[in-house]
């Protein structure tokens, strides 16, 4: 069989087995695999290891279970309209953005099928897509899928600002997409209204959509240099931009696969177009849940935001008393941890020995980045671990023992 024209691509690189042919699970399956190959402490994937909020799994459970519905059949390709109206309805409180439910807000099977759906509605075949580097995975294989070339713009240590010059000087005439992502995955970074204000100018200028994944809104914790912000509170940025959210990350029910696209109805409409084709539409019982929740979070969010702050200082605090070089993430589930203090070997066989020798898995940075060239080998992304701070107070403390036991070993 020959090789299906992505794997050829960037995001090939980091799934396709040239060896042997086969292409393999993402980083984070592969990850999870070898975590429990070896008895890690799984600090790779990002998942919380406590359920989220019983009350949200009640409505979920009573919704599948009474005949009061909502049914169990297929709801609409857009979503129910209560699901719709409490996303509408959450925008308008938190960022004061107006949003017609009828046609400005789409469910999607979590956040990753609207990521999916925009990106091979809005990048051209042969176009360029510009994202800030690191990047969640899926964005590097839809961009291929779509037949487009994915060009990055690398988020520095220590503080991984966006280099808004640099992204301007990577505009094309080719340039379809920018996909931004904020609260960031994996630096945490928290884009400010000044960032925001000259993307979208940017993107006004040049006539490109961005897509904005905005699934970390609710994980920003108090020492942030700045709220989030929602791109369509930008102004201007209703013409040029979609938002992304995921009740799976705001209410630590990532299983559950519910998320959501806004935008004006032209844009969603297109969206709304591809994503058609790929879930139609999915979960009854989950979007009655994450309407509810979005509704009132019974204080769930606060909460939360407390919990895995601690979890990161807690976490910042043993990597770097373990010889890490860590970075404080303003946002989201992650530390990202320099290792070249304790060796100068690339971050993707520090993470093999991690889970080997150490007993905690991590995620190596350069597998959420273009590859690297062998000049381009000594670049501070291939030298970055990701490790996960959503889990429970003990899961951290073994894992931050563990690797203390291994430093002291070396
Ligand atoms: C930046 C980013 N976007 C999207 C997703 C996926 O969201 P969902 O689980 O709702 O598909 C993730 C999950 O890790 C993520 O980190």
């Amino acid at each position: 069989m020959s090789q299906p024209p992505w794997m050829r691509s960037a995001a090939g690189a980091n799934v396709y087995d040239h060896d042997s042919g086969t292409v393999l699970p993402t980083i984070y399956e592969r990850t999870t695999a070898t975590a429990n190959q070896h008895g890690a402490v799984n600090l790779g994937q990002g998942f919380p290891d406590q359920e989220g909020p019983a009350w949200l799994r009640q409505l979920a459970a009573e919704a599948v279970g009474t005949d009061a519905g909502p049914s169990n059949q297929y709801p609409p390709g857009l979503g129910f309209p209560w699901f719709r109206e409490a996303v509408a309805e959450h925008q308008r409180r938190w960022y004061g953005v107006d949003l017609d439910p009828a046609d400005q807000v789409m469910h999607a099977t979590g956040a990753t099928e609207a990521i999916t759906a925009s990106i091979l509605a809005f990048a051209e075949p042969g176009s360029e897509v510009l994202a800030f580097e690191p990047f969640y995975d899926s964005y590097g294989a839809v961009v291929a899928l779509a037949g487009a070339e994915l060009r990055t713009v690398p988020l520095r240590a220590p503080d991984f600002r966006p280099d808004v010059a640099a992204l301007r000087a990577a505009i094309s005439e080719r340039t379809s997409m920018i996909l931004v992502n904020t609260p960031h995955n994996p630096t945490g970074t928290v884009f400010t209204d000044a960032e925001w204000e000259e993307i979208v100018r940017l993107a006004r200028r040049h006539g490109v959509v961005v897509m904005s994944d905005e699934v970390y809104e609710h994980l920003v914790f108090d020492d942030a240099a700045a709220p989030h912000r929602t791109v369509l509170s930008v102004a201007g940025a209703e013409e040029v931009a979609v938002a992304i959210g995921s009740a799976g990350k705001s209410f630590s029910v990532t299983g559950w696969k519910v998320g959501w696209l806004t935008g004006s109805p032209e844009l969603v409409n297109r969206v709304r177009g591809v994503k058609q084709f790929l879930s139609f539409c999915s979960g009854p019982a989950y979007q009655f849940a994450a309407a509810e929740g979005l509704r009132d979070d019974r204080g769930f969010f606060a909460e939360n935001r407390a919990r895995l702050r601690e979890g990161r200082d807690r976490l910042m605090e043993g990597l770097t008393e373990a010889g890490f070089n860590a970075f404080a993430a303003e946002a989201g589930y992650f530390v990202l941890a320099d290792a070249r203090q304790l060796t100068e070997r690339p971050a993707a066989e520090v993470a093999v020995e991690l889970a080997r020798d150490a007993g905690v898995a991590a995620i190596p940075v350069s597998s959420l980045t273009l590859p690297r060239t062998q000049q381009e080998a000594e670049d501070e992304l291939n030298h970055l671990l990701r490790f996960a701070f959503c889990k429970r107070p003990e899961t951290l403390e073994d894992a931050i023992s563990r690797l203390q036991a291994w430093s002291r070993r070396r």
